[in-house]
């Protein structure tokens, strides 16, 4: 046999046994000294994290980011230049379910993705759809909680989720793709990747730009019908993707992006920073920039994916934020949530520490590993760091206005069912449609959904879309058009 080293415990002093506890005789009561036994179980019983409020199930792989064509003229960023490879983590998941839900339900797919640049990391948190179901933060909360489980039984519950989207008219174009098969992917490696938010890019020459990005997948789109999701085998996309990733069979997606002149976005004919919105490819076409592979399996779960943390506000030169209102409103979340989940100094665990160095002026806390060193204040006349106010200037833009809580914009055209109708009408073929109607149907018919609630199920359809409403009307058996 070969070699085996001695078990230890943490501090690394030999265990004795890794079978047999100490005790008053073969049959006898355990010893408080057998500290080795001790620390096993303890450490045991905190071997959890909490799992994350949303996105919980998941997996992830890392890969690298090649930029093929040069669009030095919309941005500076390093990580965008032509001919930059930058290594990349992703993490694939669902919404609503818990950590061992079923990985074929019903949900968007998150696909966030972080890239360790000479500039610091870049996390890109989006989904596998283009928008969203809300647009405002205020709202994310609620949205969530009608997902998740109810307060007295602790069942999810079809009727609470109707009825906050038939309350909500800027859902009906997410919900609309969550109800197509896009709804329910065969695999990670066969969905599209996409920011969601309209970012902003800048050159070296300070220009600006709004843009939108697209991860479009090489293997193809491919969904499961509602029947094949529902017997799916649990683990079946983070099977999928480790198992192809081991075999060599490494997946790819092209990667794109849409450009809006900073001006256009004044008098666009809809409010370009609004989640519940794509901008239509004829207004402004994709452009492919590179491609992205996933080329490396994790070799530890919990250490290099469950303790990942993806945060829309780890932005590097050449990229910023823009007034979309849920994007500000994540740009707080994510850290504030992983400062919980994982402890203040979640960004000095290997997974998540950035490639090149850090001189930050933040000290100590639980767990702190990469130990400030003196001066530990700025300004100071030590020689330690100090910021560029060069950066102040970058991303910096002119906005006036009242303070309001406001749910118009001054845009022309912004309706909430102008979206869903184009997917039905032009997008759709008449598979997708059958299957749209099909599962809106089944959905609604949940034991638990009241027969007032399906009769607001229909008209939210038809307000999309009259012939889709009937026939979901037809469907669900209400009555009246
Ligand atoms: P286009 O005809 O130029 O684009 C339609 C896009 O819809 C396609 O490029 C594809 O984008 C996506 N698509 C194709 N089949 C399906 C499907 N079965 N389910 C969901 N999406 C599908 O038209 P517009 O850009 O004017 O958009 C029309 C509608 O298409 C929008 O209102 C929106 O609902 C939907 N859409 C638009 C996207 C955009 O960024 N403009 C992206 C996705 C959907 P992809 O390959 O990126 O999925
Ligand atoms: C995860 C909040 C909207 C994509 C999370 C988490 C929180 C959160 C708290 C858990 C983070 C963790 O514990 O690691 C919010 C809020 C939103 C919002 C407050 C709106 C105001 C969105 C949108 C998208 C998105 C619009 C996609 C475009 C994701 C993804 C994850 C996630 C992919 C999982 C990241 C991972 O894999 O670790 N969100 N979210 N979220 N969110 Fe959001």
């Amino acid at each position: 046999m070969s070699y085996r080293p001695t078990t230890t415990n943490d501090a690394g002093n030999a265990a004795p046994s890794d079978e047999h506890s100490q005790s008053v005789g073969p049959n006898g009561p355990l010893l408080l000294q057998d500290h080795y036994l001790i620390q096993k179980m303890a450490h045991f019983n905190r071997e959890r994290v909490p799992e994350r409020v949303v996105h919980a199930k998941g997996g992830g792989a890392f890969g690298v980011l090649e930029i093929t064509e040069d669009v030095s003229q919309f941005t500076k960023a390093k990580l965008f230049q032509k001919g930059a490879r930058t290594e990349s983590l992703v993490r694939f998941s669902t919404v609503a379910g818990e950590l061992g839900s079923a990985d074929a339900a019903r949900d968007p797919r998150g696909f966030a993705m972080k890239f360790y640049t000479e500039d610091g990391v870049y996390d890109l948190v989006g989904n596998n759809t283009p928008i969203f179901f809300v647009r405002d933060p205020q709202k994310f909360s609620d949205f969530i909680h009608s997902q998740k489980r109810r307060a007295d039984n602790h069942l999810r519950d079809h009727n609470m989720q109707w009825d906050f989207w038939s309350l909500s008219p800027e859902t009906a174009h997410q919900v609309t793709l969550l109800m197509t098969d896009r709804g329910t992917p065969a695999s990670w490696r066969h969905i599209n990747g996409y920011g969601s938010h309209t970012f902003l890019w800048y050159n070296a020459a300070g220009e600006k730009f709004w843009v939108k990005y697209h991860f479009k997948t090489d293997q193809g789109i491919k969904n499961l019908t509602r029947e094949e999701a529902d017997a799916a085998e649990h683990d079946l996309h983070i099977r999928d993707l480790y198992d192809a990733i081991k075999r060599g069979d490494h997946p790819s997606w092209t990667v794109q992006v849409q450009v809006m002149p900073f001006e256009d976005a004044a008098d666009y004919r809809f409010n370009p920073f609004d989640l519940t919105k794509v901008w239509p490819h004829g207004d402004y076409p994709p452009i492919t920039i590179g491609r992205w592979t996933l080329n490396r399996n994790p070799e530890n779960y919990f250490a290099e994916i469950e303790q990942a943390a993806f945060e829309p506000s780890n932005l590097v030169p050449g990229i910023g934020a823009s007034p979309d209102k849920m994007l500000q409103g994540r740009l707080f979340s994510y850290p504030d949530a992983h400062r919980y989940r994982i402890g203040p100094n979640y960004l000095q665990l290997p997974v998540n520490r950035p490639k090149n160095e850090v001189h930050t002026y933040n000290k100590d806390g639980a767990m702190a590993y990469y130990n400030s060193s003196d001066p530990v204040y700025a300004p100071n006349s030590m020689g330690g760091p100090v910021a560029d106010p060069e950066l102040w200037k970058d991303d910096s833009y002119e906005v006036a206005g009242e303070i309001v809580r406001s749910a118009s914009t001054r845009h022309r055209d912004d309706d909430d069912y102008v979206q869903p109708r184009a997917l039905w009408e032009k997008v759709l073929s008449g598979t997708d449609r059958d299957h749209l109607v099909g599962n809106i149907v089944a959905h609604a018919t949940a034991p638990e959904v009241t027969g007032d609630m399906k009769k607001r199920v229909v008209e939210y359809w038809r307000n999309v879309h009259k012939d889709l409403g009937d026939r979901v009307a037809k469907g669900l058996s209400v009555n009246g058009s």
